[in-house]
């Protein structure tokens, strides 16, 4: 049986979500800001987090696969839903739920600066820093953790655990 070590409780998430969303609302008080989170890990840290920010948003969606149901990055990363809307000369936040080799999201980033944005940054409940194989500027991390495999809150592992309230490792 895989065991569920606890993480983060559903009260710790919160205070760090309000926390993060007070630095964001801070920051883009004067832009014109869209938040783009990336399907399907990020649904519940991005629904949180809009309404937690005090000053008005955009939401988009983008999703891509890569992980396919195993727990180590396949490298090949494929967009399955595009973004749909004008990005130009806006402020983009990209909303993830977890980086781990930093692939995932230096492809996003790419992908969106093609759409010419003003500006395009990082915000992600989880940063898992072992694994990294790019340098990537992360402006928003609510938790780092070292290494290990997290769920709930969003997190999955082949499509289990992501109602849980909160944040578990997940031991096979
Ligand atoms: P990266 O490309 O290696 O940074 O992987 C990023 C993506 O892999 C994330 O968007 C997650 O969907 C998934 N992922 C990586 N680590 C975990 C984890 O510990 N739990 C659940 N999903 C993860
Ligand atoms: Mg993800």
């Amino acid at each position: 049986m895989p065991e569920l070590i606890p993480i983060l409780s559903k009260n710790e998430i919160d205070q760090r979500v309000t926390a993060i969303a007070a630095k964001i609302s801070a920051d883009y008080a004067q832009s014109e800001l869209v938040v783009i989170g990336v399907l399907k890990g990020a649904f519940i840290f991005l629904s949180d987090l809009i309404r937690k920010l005090s000053i008005p948003v955009e939401v988009e969606f983008v999703r891509v696969s890569s992980y396919g149901t195993e727990s180590a990055t396949t490298e090949k990363i494929r967009l399955t839903y595009e973004l749909e809307t004008e990005i130009k000369n806006k402020d983009v936040l990209i909303i993830e739920d977890i980086i781990d080799t930093g692939l995932t999201i230096s492809f996003l980033v790419d992908y969106l600066f093609a759409f010419n944005p003003k500006s395009v940054q990082i915000c992600t409940l989880i940063d898992k820093q072992e694994r990294k194989k790019k340098r990537i500027d992360i402006r928003y991390a609510c938790h780092v953790v070292k290494e290990g495999f997290l769920v709930g809150y969003g997190l999955d592992f082949a499509e289990k655990y992501r109602y849980l309230p909160d944040i578990y490792h997940l031991k096979l």
